[in-house]
């Protein structure tokens, strides 16, 4: 392989995992949150979200939003507030790496 496509290859992975989030990080995290979302992302408290399978961009957008005020909830904003932006990114990876399905009512 020529040493100039090695360079990109190399750039484009640096650049994937430096947005993209690391899942296994993001699984250590997410420790902190499986009391109310489940140790697999869904839910053990009736009153709180499912997030197995969401989407990355979601997750990290109210997660952001959480810890920035925009959106406010009693726990989000205490559980949000000392997130850095590579914790919410690997949460987000974490919860969006793992696979739901769904079934229609007979
Ligand atoms: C004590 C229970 C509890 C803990 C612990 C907790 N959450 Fe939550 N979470 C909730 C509840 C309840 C909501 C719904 C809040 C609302 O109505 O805005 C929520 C909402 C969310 C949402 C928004 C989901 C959506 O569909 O919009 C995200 C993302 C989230 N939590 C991530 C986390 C992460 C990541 C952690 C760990 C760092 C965590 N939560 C810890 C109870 C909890």
């Amino acid at each position: 392989m020529p040493v100039r496509t090695a360079l990109i290859l190399a750039g484009a992975c640096l650049a994937t995992s430096a947005f993209a989030g690391e899942v296994a990080a993001g699984r250590l995290k997410a420790a902190a949150c499986a009391v109310c979302h489940g140790p697999l992302g869904l839910a053990t408290l009736p009153d709180a979200p499912n997030l197995a399978g969401q989407s990355a961009i979601y997750l990290t957008a109210q997660l952001k939003a959480y810890r920035g005020g925009s959106r406010q909830h009693e726990v989000m904003t205490l559980m949000a507030k000392p997130l850095s932006d590579d914790d919410i990114d690997n949460l987000a990876a974490w919860y969006s790496s793992l696979k739901v399905q769904v079934q229609a009512p007979p």
